[in-house]
């Protein structure tokens, strides 16, 4: 069904961080083209000399065009789109009562809005191949986390957008999933900490840890294991899955 008779190309936003860079390494060794899109500059730089980029666009992602661009480019560098990974992402936390419209407008933006604008300027594209899009969500996609109601209104968002996306793209062959993680050990993990923690970023860790039902030998999740399963999810093993919301969590969002 691909164009052309070319290795495939997944689109990754948020490629320079902990689970885009992850993701792209996962697609990578298994003969993929990758397309990394990021505000980093710096960090799609150190990503580059890590392995292989078929396309590498810096660009800040918050407003439509942008995306609409990126796309664009992505196609024009590497021909087609077969997948496209939504990893970008921002955490802001903090009670509603002291909210900072700017806060909002940054976490719906990255979040919500660059996810969007990213899968509609994708979509034709991808039913051209029958690809998949993967968006990663969150627990927070599906369950409140306290002090964290803009992250969660986010998450919230692109879970949904991702489950009416698989409805309105299956009669082309395009599925659409969300992976919602518990916390992964990334750079937005550590930005939570040191921003957050007063000062005292193991016990903001701990905390965290805390809420797993492993209770003392709760561990926080590796990015690997999160692009596994998004790879798997871009595989014809998984032709059947579409409209599925994944929690990869150890159980955070299980029950109480
Ligand atoms: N780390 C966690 O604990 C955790 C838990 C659940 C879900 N998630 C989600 O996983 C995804 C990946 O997060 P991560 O932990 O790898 O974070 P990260 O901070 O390591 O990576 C996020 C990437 O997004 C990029 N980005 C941010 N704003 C951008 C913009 N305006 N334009 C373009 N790129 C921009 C950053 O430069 C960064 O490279 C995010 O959607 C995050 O919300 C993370």
């Amino acid at each position: 069904m691909n164009p052309k008779n070319e290795a495939p190309v997944v689109v990754i936003s948020g490629a320079a961080g902990g689970v885009g860079a992850a993701v792209a390494r996962r697609f990578h060794a298994s003969g993929w083209r990758i397309a990394a899109l990021d505000a980093s500059d710096v960090g799609l730089q150190a990503l580059a000399a890590d392995l292989p980029l078929a396309a590498r666009i810096t660009a800040d992602l918050r407003g439509a065009d942008a995306c609409r661009h990126a796309i664009a480019e992505a196609v024009r560098q590497c021909g087609r789109i077969d997948a496209l990974v939504n990893a970008i992402g921002v955490w802001r936390e903090g009670p509603v009562e002291d909210a900072d419209e700017a806060d909002f407008d940054l976490v719906l933006a990255v979040n919500l809005k660059a996810p969007f604008f990213l899968c509609s300027a994708a979509i034709p594209h991808l039913k051209l191949t029958r690809g998949c899009i993967v968006n990663v969500s969150s627990d927070a996609g599906h369950q409140g986390n306290q002090n964290a109601a803009i992250y969660c209104a986010s998450k919230g968002g692109l879970t949904l957008l991702s489950k009416t996306l698989a409805l309105d793209l299956a009669p082309h062959g395009v599925r659409v999933n969300s992976v919602s993680p518990g916390d992964i050990n990334t750079p937005m993990l550590r930005f939570q900490a040191e921003r957050y923690g007063g000062g005292d970023v193991d016990g903001y860790l701990q905390g965290l840890l805390a809420k797993y039902p492993q209770g003392a030998s709760a561990c926080f999740i590796e990015a690997e294991e999160v692009a596994e399963l998004i790879h798997f999810l871009c595989q014809p093993a998984a032709r059947s899955i579409t409209g599925a919301d994944l929690a990869i969590d150890r159980g955070l969002s299980t029950g109480i």
